[in-house]
């Protein structure tokens, strides 16, 4: 039986997509197999980071009203031995889809697959709510900011009384200068504010935004501290 992961965030441009990406393109290079969900309906990313976008036919949309078989919606990149993405629909949600309809697609893709991987949208409304519905676990992305640890910490709250017991955070987007400067909060204040395990940290890096950009998933370059660092998250995440 599988595990399915939902990557939230209080703010938008946390990292959560690059998260997504990163964190399944790991466990796929395990040999783990993988489906990459993308709910951030209407704001779609996740085709794009994988440089998947021409591949798009049906998306999650489509599965959850019927329209098309789980299958047919299941992108493989080839780059992977076991990687699948299923893409946003480019359109909100019209209101007829409804947490039920997660937890089933949940349930079915938990039993062929070991792990799912959901990209949420920013936020705790209704979206999230129906994001949620199917998750076993939550990894809040977060930056070091006051305003977006407040919102992760509000997430935080939200995920618990939507049922998610096992909660953890990353802190992306690191500027180490900033923090020893006093600029931004020390990773002390930042453990503080949040009453979840940390599970990593990431630095600010531009080469991440050249590999979003470029569609090419950053842990694919062998070699790389950012490679290993998110060995070493995906370990402390299956660990928690
Ligand atoms: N650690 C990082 N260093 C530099 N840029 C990053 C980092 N993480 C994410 N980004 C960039 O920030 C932008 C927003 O990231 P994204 O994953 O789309 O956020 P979200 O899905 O939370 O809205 C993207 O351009 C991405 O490349
Ligand atoms: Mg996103």
């Amino acid at each position: 039986m599988g595990k399915v992961y939902l990557v939230a965030s209080g703010k938008g441009g946390t990292g959560k997509s690059m998260f997504a990406v990163n964190f399944g393109a790991t466990l796929a290079k395990q040999g783990k197999s993988v489906v990459i969900l993308d709910m951030d309906l209407g704001m779609r990313n996740l085709d794009l980071y994988f440089g998947l976008e021409n591949n798009v036919v049906y998306d999650v949309h489509d599965v959850l009203k019927g329209v098309c078989r789980i299958k047919q919606a299941l992108i493989r990149d080839k780059r992977f031995e076991r990687l699948y993405v299923m893409a946003a629909s480019p359109s909100r949600d019209d209101g007829t889809l409804t947490p039920l309809h997660m937890q089933v697609l949940c349930a079915k893709l938990k039993c062929a697959y070991d792990y799912v991987i959901i990209d949420a949208p920013s936020g705790i409304d209704d979206g999230l709510v129906l994001s949620s519905a199917g998750a076993d676990a939550c990894i809040i992305v977060t930056t070091p900011e006051y305003s977006a640890l407040r919102d992760a910490d509000t997430l935080d709250r939200a995920l618990l009384e939507l049922g998610i017991k096992e909660r953890c955070f990353v802190l992306n987007k690191v500027i180490a200068e900033m923090m020893s400067a006093g600029y931004a909060p020390r990773l002390r204040d930042v453990t503080a504010m949040l009453q979840i395990p940390l599970a990593g940290v990431i630095q600010s890096d531009e080469n991440i935004v050249i590999s979003t950009n470029l569609g090419v998933p950053i842990v694919l370059k062998e070699g790389t501290y950012i490679q290993e660092n998110f060995n070493k998250i995906t370990e402390r995440i299956l660990a928690l």
